[in-house]
């Protein structure tokens, strides 16, 4: 028997997400034996559809009864750091959902948290686990790619406002709109270039179309009549290394885009590249089409080579949970440390702080 079969994991926050990482954790044999809720009516729901044999209201009951050493933490945003650090200092494994926290300072507490334990704390940063951004890093690591001058990120909807009224347009339970919701392809960016340490970030976000119905996604999540919408629904921000390097992030729910695209675009100093997904649809993912190429010069011509990966409708969110398992268990190296997800997240509280100030902002 491999030794993930004998790994239980245990999982915070029956939403929406939750179902990704219980499949993940059953594609590799580990067993998910423990779910809470504050709802405890949505943990019953997914222990029956999975059989999950232990449900609890409380997350630190969970904790206090069980045995599970890997525990995914699923809960809205603004419960992240508290979470993971409580999981955390009861010596387990930590997946925690994206964004990190609400800010670097949180994020910075769970990475000192996670090293005092001496446990694995990992992000879902599920589009670095895609088929296809493993395969754009393979160039990038074989130095196909040279350094990357320049790189591009979106992640641009039309009309997907998740939710009115939710904890989702609740900047106190979200930490923000599309920057921290959709700051995925910023982090994708990052990874492609290598994490350099930012200087500086100028950025303006726009709040169009905040409470019109007709922008909202199609998820599916409950509006709260009379409920807070105070996050940007737009933002257009740059950012410039201390290496020289540059990244232009463009993020939004609700802005006049042809359809939502989610793509990094990179020109290195050899070859440039990009990753993207065209929705044919806002956030239906069947509809969805998948690209990767690399552009390079081959006998004084042009060329753009069209990479073939396997397809992930997903977006890596159950091969993200499949790292950290092998991860822990020491068969795979991370796809993400916390110390990046500390840069990102400085990257983040700059984007918006510079958006509230109207000046460029110095990382800090
Ligand atoms: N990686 C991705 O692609 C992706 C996609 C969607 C959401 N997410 C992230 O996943 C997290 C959850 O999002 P969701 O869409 O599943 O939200 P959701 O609102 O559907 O689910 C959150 C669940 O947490 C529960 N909860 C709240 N407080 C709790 C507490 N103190 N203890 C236990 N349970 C508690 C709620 O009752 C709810 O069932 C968020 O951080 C979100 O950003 C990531």
């Amino acid at each position: 028997m491999s030794t993930l079969n004998k790994m239980k994991a245990g999982i915070i926050g029956a939403g929406g997400i939750a179902d990704y990482h219980i499949n993940g954790y059953m594609s590799t044999g580990v067993r998910v034996d423990a779910i809470a809720d504050k709802d405890v009516k949505r943990a019953e729901e997914k222990a029956e559809k999975y059989g999950i044999k232990k449900v609890y209201s409380s997350y630190t009951e969970m904790l206090d009864k069980t045995e599970v050493e890997l525990v995914s933490v699923c809960v809205p945003n603004n419960l992240h750091c508290e979470v993971a650090i409580k999981v955390l200092d009861s010596g387990r494994n930590v997946f925690c959902e994206k964004p990190p926290a609400l800010n670097a300072e949180e994020t910075m507490k769970m990475a000192s948290a996670a090293k005092k334990a001496g446990k694995t704390l990992m992000f879902d940063f599920n589009n670095r686990a895609r088929p296809e951004a493993q395969a754009l890093m393979e160039y990038i690591k074989n130095g196909d790619i040279g350094q990357i001058n320049s790189a591009q990120s979106l992640w641009i909807r039309r009309c997907g406002i998740p939710g009115f009224g939710g904890w989702f347009t609740q900047k106190a339970l979200s930490g923000g709109g599309p920057v921290i919701d959709l700051l995925h392809m910023i982090d994708l960016a990052l990874y492609f270039m290598g994490f350099p340490e930012p200087e500086w970030v100028l950025a303006g976000t726009f709040d169009d179309f905040s409470g019109n119905p007709d922008f909202k996604g199609p998820w599916g999540i409950p509006d709260v009549k009379d409920g807070i919408m105070d996050v940007e629904t737009a933002s257009h921000a740059f950012i410039r290394f201390k290496t020289g390097q540059v990244l232009f992030a463009r993020n939004s729910w609700a802005e006049m885009n042809e359809r939502e695209e989610v793509s990094v675009t990179f020109q290195g100093k050899k070859a440039g590249g990009m990753i993207r997904r065209l929705f044919g649809r806002d956030g239906i993912d069947d509809t969805a089409i998948d690209d990767c190429e690399i552009y390079t010069t081959e006998y004084g011509k042009p060329v753009n080579r069209k990479i073939v990966t396997e397809p992930d409708e997903k977006m890596g969110r159950e091969r993200a949970v499949v790292n950290f398992v092998r991860a822990v268990a020491g068969e795979e190296k991370p796809y993400s440390t916390p110390e990046e997800a500390v840069i990102l997240m400085r990257i983040i509280d700059a984007i918006y702080k510079s958006a509230l100030t109207g000046s460029p902002v110095k990382v800090v």
